[in-house]
Formats: C-alpha cells, sequence, structure tokens
C-alpha cells in the first residue's frame, strides 16, 4: 500500500479526502498535514503540522513516512486572494513547484486540484469545452492556469505522474470554505437550518458551477486510481454536476423551508462570478476514465438539509 501524505488537510477539501482515504486506505497509510490542526474530524490517524512553503520540513515528513503518493491541497483561494495578491501567488506557485520536484525522484503520484477559474471572460460561457480560451482576470485563477502548464512540462519533460481536475465550487456539510466565490453556496443552508434569512454575496441571476462534496472526492480517487494510460490529460480535466443561480438554489431550500428569504447585496466577487463559466463540458474525463456524478441539485438541497438538521439535534 503506497503511503500518502495530505497538503491542506484541515480545508474544506482536505477534510473530507482525508477521512475518504483513510476509510479506504486504513488510517496509518495516509498522513494529514495542514499549517493549523488537526481538525477534530481527522484527529483519528496521523497528523504533522507542516508550512508548505518550507521544502526541508516537506522533505523531511516524505522521509520520515515514505511517502509514495502527494494530494497537495493547500491555496489562497479567488476572493480571499485578491486580498493580497502577492502572497497568493507566492503560496499557490512556489509550493506546486515544490511538490513537482519531489515528483522528479521521491513521489511516485501527485494529485493537484485546478479550478473553473482558470477561465474568464473570453471564454464561452456555456458548455465550456476541455480545450478553449483561458484569460483568468483574478490571481487565483492566473496561479492555476499556470499551475496547469506546469503540470503539463512536468508530466511531459520528466515523466512526472500528476493529475487534475478543474472543480466547480465544492458543497459539503461536514466542514467550511475557506475563502471563495462560490462559498455563499454552502453558507446559505447554515442559514436556512438556523431559520434566518440569508445575505448573498452574488446577485440572484448568476448561474455558476456547483458540486457536492462525495462527488469531488469520488473524482479525486476514481482520477488517482486510473489506469495511467486512461489519464490523457496531463493539464487538468474539466469536472461537471450541476450548475445554479442564488435564486435557483434559494427556491429549492424553499421547497424544505417555505418561509426561506434570501436578499442580494452583491460585492466585489459578483465580478469575479462574472468572469467563470455557466456550465461545463465534461465529456473527456467521463470518456477517459469514466467520470459520472451521482448529484442534482434536488438531492444535494435534501441531502445537505438532513445531515446539518442532524447535527443540531445532537
Ligand atoms: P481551504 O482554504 O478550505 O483549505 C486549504 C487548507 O490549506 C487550509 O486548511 C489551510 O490551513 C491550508 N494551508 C494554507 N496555507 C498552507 C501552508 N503554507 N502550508 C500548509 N497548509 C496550508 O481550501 P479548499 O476549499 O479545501 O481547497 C483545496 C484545494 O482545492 C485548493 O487548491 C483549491 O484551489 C481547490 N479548489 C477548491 C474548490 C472549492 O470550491 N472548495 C474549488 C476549486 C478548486
Ligand atoms: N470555489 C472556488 C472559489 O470560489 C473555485 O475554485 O474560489
Amino acid at each position: 500500500m503506497n503511503k500518502i501524505l495530505i497538503v491542506g488537510a484541515c480545508g474544506q477539501l482536505g477534510t473530507e479526502l482525508t477521512i475518504k482515504l483513510r476509510e479506504l486506505k486504513g488510517k496509518d497509510n495516509v498522513v494529514a498535514t495542514d499549517l493549523r490542526g488537526p481538525v477534530d474530524l481527522i484527529a483519528d490517524g496521523p497528523f504533522e503540522k507542516l508550512d508548505i512553503l518550507d521544502k526541508s520540513q516537506f522533505h523531511d515528513l516524505l522521509k520520515k513516512y515514505q511517502i509514495k503518493e502527494v494530494y497537495h491541497l493547500a491555496a489562497v483561494l479567488s476572493a480571499k486572494g485578491e486580498q493580497d495578491p502577492q502572497f497568493a501567488w507566492r503560496l499557490n506557485m512556489e509550493s506546486l513547484m515544490t511538490v513537482l520536484e519531489a515528483g522528479k525522484d521521491i513521489v511516485e503520484k501527485i494529485y493537484w486540484p485546478s479550478s473553473i477559474a482558470v477561465f474568464g471572460p473570453g471564454t464561452p460561457k456555456q458548455n465550456t469545452p476541455q480545450d478553449t480560451i483561458m484569460d483568468p482576470n483574478t490571481v487565483y485563477g492566473i496561479s492555476k492556469l499556470a499551475g496547469e502548464r506546469w503540470c503539463e512540462y512536468y508530466h511531459d519533460k520528466y515523466g512526472v505522474d500528476i493529475r487534475s481536475l478543474r472543480y466547480p465550487g465544492l458543497i459539503g456539510y461536514k466542514t467550511l470554505p475557506g475563502g471563495g466565490t462560490t462559498d455563499y453556496a454552502v453558507d446559505i443552508f447554515h442559514k436556512a437550518i438556523a431559520g434566518n434569512s440569508f445575505e448573498c454575496f452574488l446577485n440572484e441571476n448568476t448561474v455558476l458551477p456547483m458540486m457536492y462534496m462525495d462527488d469531488a472526492v469520488k473524482a479525486t480517487i476514481d482520477l488517482m486510481e486510473a489506469p495511467i494510460g486512461k489519464v490523457r490529460v496531463r493539464s487538468s480535466y474539466n469536472v461537471a454536476a450541476m450548475s445554479f443561480s442564488p435564486s435557483q438554489i434559494t427556491s429549492e431550500i424553499q421547497k424544505h423551508y417555505p418561509d426561506f428569504v434570501t436578499r442580494y447585496v452583491p460585492d466585489f466577487r459578483q465580478q469575479i462570478a462574472e468572469g467563470w463559466p455557466s456550465t461545463i463540458d465534461d465529456s473527456v474525463a467521463r470518456a477517459d476514465w469514466g467520470w459520472k456524478n451521482a448529484f442534482d441539485l434536488p438531492e444535494l438541497v435534501e441531502t445537505m438539509l438532513a445531515h446539518l438538521k442532524k447535527e443540531i439535534v445532537f
């Protein structure tokens, strides 16, 4: 069994990926690392504090645990990135280069997520293809696009087995998001459950691609387990599940909570969202390694509300 190390394991995605990978591979085979933590949900297995900007600390951990696979998730996300672009660039790029370099001779397989933020205002908005115009206008999107090019470069030039997905906005009930433009689609559930109204920072008709967390975790592990010959794209794969606007998710929640109300007060994140696609064509991922989502909007809403309601009861 290859030993796995996760960088950024206490985040929205990292927590859920750590839980699932430990379930599948055994607790002791999955080392969670983060600047902070451990958070309670992943405190049941090996954990190390790691600043991924500290290369020697990273290499010490690779050696200590004989790591063969790295999931590198640490990043500054889209909205937070605009507050300090220099730092977002530094963290997102330097950390990826550190991990890719380790892929040359120490680590056998690497996972690194990209994002729909690699697309920009010039990209076709509907059914955005795998290969198309990419003109991101956020520091986050620019760093993800540059990262994709580096991933393909390290694969082609040095044979590094790097795999990547362009996630849409991720929505789950176990964790809170860390500073993205799609975060509203998690926050809205917490407000509905608490019986409060919701103030949305996007306008009511802004349609963005989204995905339930279980689908995101499944896509990630499916891609990492796919036979090498099936992974033809070494920049990053489009993956999709559903697309909706704030008013559409509000209507779906109102089927369960008829009195629930959303008010729209768009801020700087509206402009970021306007540069992103509304719907994604993920036919290449479906054809290459069999990607298929399980959750659509009604299932997402039902599942999120059921789980969050339970948490409040206990
Ligand atoms: P998050 O902000 O919730 O988590 C990131 C984690 O990285 C945090 O726990 C943070 O403490 C940690 N971290 C920050 N700096 C670090 C450092 N120097 N060293 C080690 N750890 C550090 O982010 P997330 O939503 O879990 O996203 C994970 C990855 O998935 C990111 O690369 C992100 O770009 C990508 N992604 C996420 C989404 C989404 O909707 N959540 C969508 C597309 C892509
Ligand atoms: N959900 C992420 C964000 O909004 C997309 O990468 O930043």
